[in-house]
């Protein structure tokens, strides 16, 4: 029987990729990784209440702190043989505001570049976490990183273990600078976590087939979702939507405003056959203007030196946290 670990699986993009392994497969084991038991509840029941014979399991994780992603690789250690698939989903853009002369502009000039970034929201600066880490990096990169080198040896005993990042259409190599590989003095954390999520992915796959590991790492987009992220007023969540239903309408691709159309990309790259994926391909979910849904392939235009070099930092990182260790 398959498993599968998905990190923020309560909400969003998350919860809607749960939704679909389970339509494909209601006996794949699901692990929603989630950081707080209450909201992890309430989505395991309303998942319940759609596949009551699925076999969901809570296993709580902050992906923020390295000791909680260690204590949780140790739990589902102990409770599974095999990974089948581990989705790197959960993800935070840490905002503080909106630039509202900036979102009249683009309005007016590049509505689209307006629905599909993050340009007008204002991200905060030079947040570190408790363990000294850019704190948008250490969340939505390194948590993962510290998981995926975990699990190698479950993933590896599936004999066909997948690592899915979860990246964004924001994300090129102008956002990523490698000597602020955490992203600390970049204005747009966020998308330099995500293009960072692609280099890993890129680097990690290679290192797996060089090390003959039956470990397989792809990158996807959930094109734009009006999810919680960003933790935007409700109003201007609301607000939006009304545009994104617009722009879909007139024919932009990524608009798919729900976490289970955005979830359409991992759930393609996990359940396609290897042999028709690309691993040097970001996948991206994407919906016709009436809802329909379908997957895009762009490819990802990786530095492979700056990818080697990220591992080099994280794997340094890594180690130094497992040395820690009581
Ligand atoms: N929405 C978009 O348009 C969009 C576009 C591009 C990429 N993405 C990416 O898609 C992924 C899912 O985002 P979403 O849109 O579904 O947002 P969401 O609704 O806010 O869901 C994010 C999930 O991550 C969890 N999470 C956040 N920080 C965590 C932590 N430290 N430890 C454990 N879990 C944590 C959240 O848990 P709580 O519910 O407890 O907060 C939630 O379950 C993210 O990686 C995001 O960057 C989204």
């Amino acid at each position: 029987m398959k498993v599968a670990i998905i990190t923020g699986a309560n909400a969003g993009v998350g919860f809607g990729l749960v939704q679909h392994l389970l339509q494909k497969d209601e006996s794949m084991t699901i692990v929603m990784a989630c950081r707080n038991l209450s909201r992890a509840n309430h989505a395991r029941g309303l998942l319940l209440e759609e596949f009551p014979q699925a076999n969901i399991d809570v296993e709580i994780v902050d992906v923020g702190n390295i000791a909680s992603v260690f204590q949780f690789c140790e739990n589902i250690k102990k409770k599974y043989q095999q990974i089948n698939y581990l989705f790197c989903n959960a993800g935070i853009l840490s905002a503080l505001g909106i630039n509202w002369k900036l979102t009249i502009s683009m309005l007016l000039t590049d509505p689209v570049g307006l629905i599909e970034r993050a340009d007008a929201t204002i991200q905060a600066v030079g947040e570190i976490n408790d363990d000294g880490m850019g704190r948008v990096f250490a969340a939505n990169v390194f948590g993962h990183y510290a998981m995926m080198r975990s699990f190698e040896p479950l993933l590896s005993n599936s004999k066909d273990g997948r690592v899915v990042w979860t990246s964004s259409l924001t994300a090129d190599g102008s956002c990523f600078d490698i000597n602020d590989w955490q992203g600390i003095k970049s204005l747009t954390p966020y998308e330099s976590s995500k293009w960072a999520c692609d280099l890993i992915s890129v680097a990690c796959h290679d290192r797996f087939q060089k090390e003959n590991l039956p470990i397989s790492s792809f990158t996807t987009s959930p094109g734009v979702v009006a999810s919680n992220i960003g933790d935007l007023p409700y109003w201007v969540t609301e607000l939006r939507k009304l545009l994104h239903y617009l722009m879909r309408f007139v024919g932009v691709t990524s608009q798919n405003i729900s976490g289970y159309r955005g979830a359409v990309a991992d759930a393609f790259v996990a359940l396609t056959p290897l042999s028709s994926l690309n691993t040097t391909l970001r996948y991206l979910a994407a919906t016709d203007r009436w809802g329909t849904s379908f997957v895009e392939e762009h490819p990802l235009d990786i530095d492979i030196s700056t990818a080697k070099e990220l591992i080099r930092k994280c794997e340094l990182a890594y180690q130094a946290h497992r040395h820690k260790l009581p």
